[in-house]
This record gives C-alpha cells, sequence and structure tokens, in this order.
C-alpha cells in the first residue's frame, strides 16, 4: 500500500536525509561519467537542518493547497516514508520543479512517475503554464522518466573544469 501526502513535520529527518542523499548521488554520477565536469562538492542539503525543514513543513499545515507557494509530498509505502518530491512557483504561470528522489529498493515500480503527477496537478491549480526542471546531463533514468511524462529539452547548460 503506498500513499503520497503532504510531508509533515515528522519526516524532516528523512526528507533531509534523503536530499543529501540525491545530492551526492549526482556528485557520484558526474565523478563515473568522465565525458561530463564534477558536480560541485554536495554540500547544499545539508546546510538545511532537520529542524529547518520541519519549520518548513510546520508552515504547510492547515493551510489550503491554493494557498501555498511551495509544496514538498513525502511517498509512503507501508508507513515508511521513502520517497519525496517538492516544488515552488517561481514567476508568474512557471513552475520549477526542485526535487524528487525516490529510495533505491522502491525504485522502478511507477511511484516517480505518481509523484511527478500529483506535483503537476498542485501546479495546475496554481494556475502554472509551464513546469521546470534542470537534470544533470549524466543522469539518464531521470531523463526518461520526464520525457516519458511529456516533458521537451529547451536548453543545454554547458560547463568547463577549469
Ligand atoms: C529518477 C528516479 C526518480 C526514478 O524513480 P522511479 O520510481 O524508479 O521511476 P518510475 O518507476 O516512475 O519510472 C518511470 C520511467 O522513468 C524511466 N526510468 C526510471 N528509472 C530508469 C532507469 N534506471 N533507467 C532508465 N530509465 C529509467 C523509464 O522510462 C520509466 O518508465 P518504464 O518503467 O516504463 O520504462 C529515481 O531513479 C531516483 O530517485 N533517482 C535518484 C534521484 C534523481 O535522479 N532524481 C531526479 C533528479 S532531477
Amino acid at each position: 500500500m503506498h500513499k503520497i501526502r503532504r510531508a509533515e513535520p515528522k519526516d524532516a529527518k528523512q526528507v533531509r536525509q534523503m536530499s543529501i542523499d540525491l545530492e551526492e548521488a549526482m556528485f557520484d554520477l558526474h565523478k563515473k561519467n568522465k565525458q561530463t565536469i564534477f558536480a560541485q562538492k554536495p554540500v547544499i542539503a545539508s546546510k538545511h537542518s532537520v529542524k529547518d525543514h520541519a519549520e518548513w513543513f510546520a508552515g504547510m499545515d492547515g493551510k489550503k493547497d491554493i494557498d501555498l507557494t511551495h509544496m514538498w509530498y513525502v511517498l509512503e509505502v507501508d508507513g515508511n516514508v521513502v520517497g519525496y518530491i517538492n516544488g515552488q512557483l517561481e514567476k508568474e504561470n512557471v513552475g520549477h520543479l526542485d526535487s524528487l528522489y525516490i529510495l533505491k529498493s522502491y525504485r522502478g515500480k511507477g511511484y516517480a512517475t505518481a509523484m511527478v503527477k500529483k506535483i503537476k496537478k498542485w501546479f495546475k491549480l496554481k494556475k502554472v503554464k509551464f513546469i521546470d526542471i534542470s537534470v544533470d546531463a549524466p543522469n539518464k533514468p531521470a531523463q526518461k522518466l520526464y520525457e516519458k511524462l511529456g516533458f521537451v529539452k529547451k536548453t543545454h547548460i554547458y560547463g568547463l573544469k577549469v
């Protein structure tokens, strides 16, 4: 049994850990792929404490979806939090899909697809007309996921290791 629900303060520790894992996974991907530049050493996710996350999630508490500018959902399978997605309104009519992570042993079961569809509904409620997401060049699984969901590539950001 799985459900996708809004993140709550009690999820703060797991979500923070998954965001650190996501950043480290991207760093490793860049390291493995000699064609691309190395990503920066992971530091961003860990800058935000469990308390920060708990405060963000508490800030959504009791508010209607339509009144939020940031949304965090978690994926719960058999009572365990095993994934998360978050998005925010960027500018008028544009939503930014910030991050998405599913724990390794839960991948390949359609959960990420369900998470993206869920946040897309929230974006639509917020009258968003365009959803932006940036994906690291070597992250083929994520590219396939988004393309399968109808996203199209709109820019290339080049990097040079100096
Ligand atoms: C990318 C990620 C979110 C996919 O999660 P998931 O729950 O396994 O995805 P789904 O089961 O919904 O898969 C949907 C589609 O994505 C693509 N996909 C997912 N994993 C893939 C893989 N390892 N290789 C190739 N394509 C893959 C496929 O097209 C798949 O459709 P299919 O099963 O019909 O072939 C997950 O691998 C993950 O958390 N990775 C690390 C974090 C990350 O990359 N996040 C995205 C940052 S932008």
